[in-house]
Parts: structure tokens; C-alpha cells; sequence
């Protein structure tokens, strides 16, 4: 990818350019939690996007997308905002940098990615953290990595219209090799568990399945959250977010409320727990537990949270059948992939059904990926 793109970047605008990379992420649990204050349990991974960078000392933004094979001119006051959806992550990146006092001149770029879309990797947090991150280091501003990853997330919030949580920015920023990050999503304390469980893998599974209105639906979801958390704060001054609350402060409230609002809200309250019981069960290496704390997860995203799919309870329930140790739908949901925690001798056996059952009922093949944890944004030298 590298070659390719500085193919491309040379052919473009000369040499000198530089180049800095993001990852994509997974998300072993802690699910529609993160703008809940509540906990998530990613890492990055080998799948990313890679970007080569050169001022051009005017105040224009060149930008070539490998992918599309498209180009966007744009400048960088706000009026300036490009038609191109993806170059509107960029301008994003570029306008919440010089929010912050950050400098944002001219500069060209060519960029590509191997994150696949829709799949609920989070292929635009990677093309954001990467951005994010080289801005700071190409105009000396000094920033720092949290809030890098807000000007990630500040992007899609006001660029891009997802009122998204803070999870896949801080993975794509923060991300590791080799180890997962529990990350509080309200003080943003977190701490690195190495995930390397012998005997198990992790394969994603994807479904091809592609929401039209993941977008809205999602900031739907996030407004009965909120609608619920207020009404309990009435109770409960404290409760600050919705994972402050505990189940009993929701029933009290239950009558108030659109039941809708309070099956979001009893999901969430049942998520942020689970994450909290799943790091406990790594640190004694009881991998039973985490599983089946991601199907209970997958049940709670299906039914309460309503934000699964056919063919992904389908996965599910296969992956059950199967006796794999836990599965789950993953990221945002409306499609994209379920996560399962297979044990090495079940992988091909899981695998082979999944190809079968999962196309003779739904007319095409799933994708299967497997993933490496790996490091987060950087610059390659
Ligand atoms: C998307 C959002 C994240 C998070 C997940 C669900 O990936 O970008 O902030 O809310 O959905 O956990």
C-alpha cells in the first residue's frame, strides 16, 4: 500500500511528502456504552489506513483518495467545506484542529485504506486519527493524544452527522500491538490488558449487510439514552450519565418514559457491567465467562437495543449451535460483522459452516477476517 501510494503522491506532487498511518479497531465488549460514560474494551488493528503528506504553502488542501479515484481541492476556513463525503473527514480534521489554537496550512495528500467499509471497523476513525495525528506533528502544535482522538470524534459530530462516543477514535489513537485498552469513557482513564489468548481465536465475520440509515438510527439510539439518564437524574442528582444509574433508578422511572427509551436504557445499564465482569474473567484467564458474556451482550443489542439484523442473529445462533465460545455483533451494528471468540480447534469446522448455512439462506458469501491487535497512529519512517 505504501508504494502504491507514493506511486500516486509522486506522479501528483513530487517527492518529500511523509507518511503516517491509523488503524481500524475491534471491540472485544462494552458496546453503545462509550456515550453513556460507561466502559468499552478495544484495540486497534492490522487493518488501516496509510496517508503521505507535504505542505504546499498555500492555504488549499489537495487530497487524492487511492480508493475512490477521486480528488478534492478545498480551503480551510468553514465555508469551505467539500462535496466528497470522505474529504469531509479530512476538512473535519483540519477545522476542530484550528478550533483548538492548533496551525493548519496548504498541504497535498494522497491516502488509502484497507479497513472494509461498512463492516463496523471503523474505517473513518481511521482515516481521522491518521489525519489528527499528522497535522499535530507536521504543524509542531503539540496537542495531545486524547484530545487528538476528540477531534476525531468532534469531526463526525459536526461534519459528518454521527453524534458518535468517543471509543473508536481513542482505539485508533491509542491502540497497542498485542494488547486490548478498558477505557472509562467518562474520565478516559484506561489501562492495556495483553490479549493473547492461547487455545482461542478471534475471527470477525461479516455479514455484507449495509444500513442506509445507520447514521440516524445510531444518534436515535443515543437520544433515548439521554432521555432516560434525565429523567432518573431527577431522582438522582448524581447521575451524571446514563451509566452512572443503577437498574432500580431506571424501573422507577419506567412509567415516565417511551418503553423504548427504557429497553435502550436497561441494555446499557446491563452492558457496563459486563465489561467490568469480562476484565475480571481475563485476568483469571476464564475465557467461558467472556463469551458468555458476549452473547449475552449479542441478545441485549438484538432485542433491547434493537440495532442487529437478520443475518447477524442468524450468525449468532449458528455460532451457538456450534458450541464457539461467544459471539456478538460488533461496533455501532446495523449490519456489519459479528465477533466471535473460537477455539483453535472449532475455527475450521466454524468456518465451513458459516460459508455454507450463511449462503444457502442469504444468496451470497460472508467475508471472514482475522485480525492481529496491533498499534495505533503513528508515522512510518
Ligand atoms: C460506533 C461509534 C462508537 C460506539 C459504537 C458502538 O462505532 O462510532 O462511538 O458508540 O458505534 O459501541
Amino acid at each position: 500500500m505504501k508504494a502504491k501510494i507514493h506511486e500516486k503522491f509522486k506522479a501528483l506532487y513530487g517527492e518529500g511528502g511523509r507518511v503516517f498511518a491509523s488503524a481500524g479497531r475491534i471491540n472485544l465488549i462494552g458496546e453503545h456504552t462509550d456515550y453513556n460514560g460507561g466502559y468499552v474494551f478495544p484495540g486497534a488493528i492490522d487493518k488501516g489506513l496509510m496517508a503521505e503528506i507535504k505542505l504546499n504553502g498555500t492555504d488549499k488542501v489537495r487530497a487524492y483518495s487511492l480508493d475512490y479515484n477521486e480528488a478534492a481541492e478545498f480551503g480551510l476556513r468553514e465555508e469551505d467545506a467539500p462535496k466528497q463525503a470522505w474529504a469531509r473527514y479530512i476538512f473535519g480534521v483540519c477545522r476542530e484542529t484550528i478550533k483548538r489554537g492548533g496551525k493548519v496550512e496548504g498541504f497535498d495528500t494522497v491516502f488509502a485504506g484497507d479497513v472494509p467499509l461498512g463492516a463496523g471497523l471503523s474505517s473513518s476513525a481511521a482515516l481521522e486519527s491518521t489525519f489528527a495525528f499528522a497535522l499535530n506533528e507536521l504543524f509542531h502544535n503539540g496537542i495531545d493524544k486524547f484530545e487528538l482522538a476528540k477531534i476525531g470524534q468532534s469531526t463526525e459530530h459536526n461534519y459528518c452527522g454521527v453524534k458518535c462516543g468517543i471509543m473508536d477514535q481513542f482505539a485508533s489513537i491509542f491502540g497497542k500491538e498485542g494488547s486490548l485498552i478498558r477505557l472509562n469513557c467518562k474520565t478516559l482513564e484506561h489501562k492495556y490488558f495483553p490479549f493473547n489468548p492461547k487455545g482461542y481465536k478471534l475471527v470477525l465475520v461479516d455479514s455484507c449487510v449495509k444500513h442506509e440509515l445507520a447514521s440516524s438510527a445510531y444518534n436515535k439510539r443515543r437520544e433515548s439514552c439521554e432521555n432516560a439518564a434525565a429523567h432518573i437524574r431527577k431522582n438522582h442528582p448524581d447521575v451524571e450519565f446514563l451509566s452512572d444509574a443503577k437498574r432500580v433508578w431506571l424501573e422507577e422511572v419506567r412509567a415516565e418514559i417511551p418503553e423504548e427509551d427504557f429497553l435502550r436504557a436497561e441494555y446499557v445499564i446491563g452492558e457496563v457491567q459486563r465489561v467490568l465482569d469480562v476484565c475480571d474473567a481475563l485476568e483469571r484467564g476464564d475465557y467461558e465467562t467472556v463469551g458468555e458474556m458476549m452473547y449475552q451482550t449479542h441478545f441485549g443489542l438484538s432485542r433491547l437495543y434493537e440495532v442487529s439484523c437478520e443475518e447477524l442473529d442468524f450468525l449468532n445462533k449458528l455460532a451457538r449451535k456450534m458450541d464457539v465460545t461467544g459471539s456478538r455483533v460488533m461496533g455501532g451494528g446495523f449490519g456489519g460483522c459479528t465477533i466471535n471468540l473460537v477455539k483453535d480447534e472449532l475455527y475450521k469446522p466454524f468456518l465451513d459452516a458459516v460459508n455454507k448455512e450463511f449462503t444457502a439462506k442469504f444468496g451470497h458469501a460472508p467475508k471472514i477476517y482475522d485480525v492481529v491487535v496491533s498499534d495505533g497512529a503513528r508515522e512510518l519512517k
